[in-house]
């Protein structure tokens, strides 16, 4: 298993080409099974993810190929205009929790579809249930047997309105995928409002889908017979930029995430900026910098437009060397803290009590042997060995290769020591 090398202690300086994002990308791909014509998504990341997605869409006889120019680009074209399996298989699911998202359009479009229970990420038990619930409210009649959902709508499925029990950025993408092909007009109250959730809207308008109240927590979907084929520029990720944003601040540099955009990161600039880190908004996206100490500020991790948990770990990493103490809460996931102990053995003061860590800034973080758990958990102890003092080792990157395209090389490219190690 590889592992990434840091010497820490360097401030970093220059720009970073934001990818698309990932959390966009994958429902995006799957938006591709709603029509027999062809899907072309530009800004695709070359991440794992996105190869595992590709694998299990192929077995459902969706054909995907790069066009003639797709390096430049980053383009893929997606054909579902000859599915041969309405089957998700363990094998595909359990490496990639979004692989579920494939139940409401195979649902919607072909009347049946078996998916595996999901795994993913280990930050908690991440149940499906408001999916499942969602779409058995659109009339799927839904059983699990060994592992696998069974869901079926032998006569299409039928608008309905439904209450999601929490605003579930999967569970709103799986649904509005169903109900875009749905027969009559189906209502979602308390839906997620993700910016991923928006750019999925827009590209499902393209293809025909008709839709009212994008970025609002009530979506209105008028469903038709038929989707056509459309082309799409996925967003630009915005944890991949609130990540870069905090190396270059917990270094003392100042990087320019070309691409970003303040927008989708409002609640995390207004924290930074209570820290001391200067954001600006620039022609070409974001330019964050920071000189002095970093002062601690609380946070506590909500949907969107609240602080978003995919970026805790990491700005934990900034309280960690702040001056202070923070509280960071995380109300999203159980079970999210797994980066605490790794941090402390980098010399971290941090108290867990519940969903609760207490940070007690230090002066420096010391370089050291530790273990990337999940995708964001790891991304945080890169942090920690850009800003440590020495040198860190990171063992378990393949976490990082699901959510972080060329990430040595763009750290390497703002002057960090850091490098891959092949084992
Ligand atoms: C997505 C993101 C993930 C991010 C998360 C929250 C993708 C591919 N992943 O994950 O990076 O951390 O949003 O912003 O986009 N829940 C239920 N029942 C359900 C569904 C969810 O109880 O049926 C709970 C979950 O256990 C969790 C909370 O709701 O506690 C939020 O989960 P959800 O918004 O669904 O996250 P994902 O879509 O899995």
């Amino acid at each position: 298993m590889d592992s990434i090398r840091i010497r820490g202690g360097r401030p970093l300086h220059g720009d970073v080409e934001i990818s698309g994002a990932k959390n966009a990308a994958l429902p995006l791909m799957i938006a591709a099974l709603l029509t027999s014509e062809p899907v072309t998504l530009s800004r695709v990341p070359k991440l794992a993810d996105i190869a595992t997605l590709t694998k299990l869409l192929s077995e459902l006889g969706v054909d995907i190929a790069a066009p003639d120019n797709g390096d430049a680009d980053h383009s893929l074209i997606l054909r579902a205009g000859n599915i041969t399996s309405t089957v998700a298989p363990y094998e595909l699911v359990r490496r990639m929790r979004a692989s579920v998202l494939v139940l409401g359009p195979l649902l919607a479009r072909f009347g049946e579809a078996t998916v595996s229970l999901p795994g993913g990420c280990a930050i908690g038990t991440r149940p499906v249930d408001i999916h499942l619930a969602g779409l058995e409210r659109l009339g799927a009649q839904i059983s699990l047997e060994d592992g696998y959902i069974h869901a079926s709508a032998p006569d299409g499925l039928k608008g309905a309105e439904y209450h999601l029990a929490a605003p579930s950025v999967g569970a709103t993408e799986n649904l509005l995928m169903a109900a875009v092909l749905a027969e009559g007009e189906t209502v979602l109250h308390n839906a997620a409002r993700e910016p991923e959730i928006t750019d999925l809207i827009h590209c499902l308008s393209a293809m025909g889908a008709v839709i009212d109240g994008t970025d609002s927590d009530c979506l209105r979907i008028t469903g038709q017979t038929k989707l056509h084929g459309t082309g799409h520029r996925i967003m630009a990720d915005r944890i991949e930029a609130g990540t870069y944003a905090i190396a270059a601040a917990v270094t003392g540099g100042a990087v320019e995430l070309l691409g970003a955009r303040a927008p989708h990161l409002e609640t995390p600039i207004e924290c930074w900026r209570q820290a001391g880190i200067t954001v600006e908004e620039t022609a070409r996206g974001l330019r964050v910098s920071s000189a002095g100490r970093i002062q601690s500020v609380n946070l506590t991790t909500h949907p969107y437009p609240g602080f978003p948990t995919d970026l805790q770990a990491q700005t934990m990493v900034l309280m960690a060397l702040a001056e202070g103490s923070a509280l960071i809460s995380e109300t999203v996931f159980e079970n999210r803290f797994m980066h605490v102990p790794e941090l402390s053995r980098m010399g971290a003061d941090i108290e867990l009590h519940g969903g609760n860590a207490l940070v007690r800034g230090v002066k420096a973080l010391r370089g050291a042997p530790v273990m990337a758990t999940d995708l964001r958990a790891s991304s945080c102890l890169v942090l920690a060995g850009l800003a440590a003092e020495g040198e860190t080792i990171i063992s378990r990157v393949y976490h990082l290769d699901r959510g972080y395209e060329r990430l040595v090389d763009k750290l390497g490219a703002c002057g960090a020591k850091i490098e891959r190690l092949a084992g």
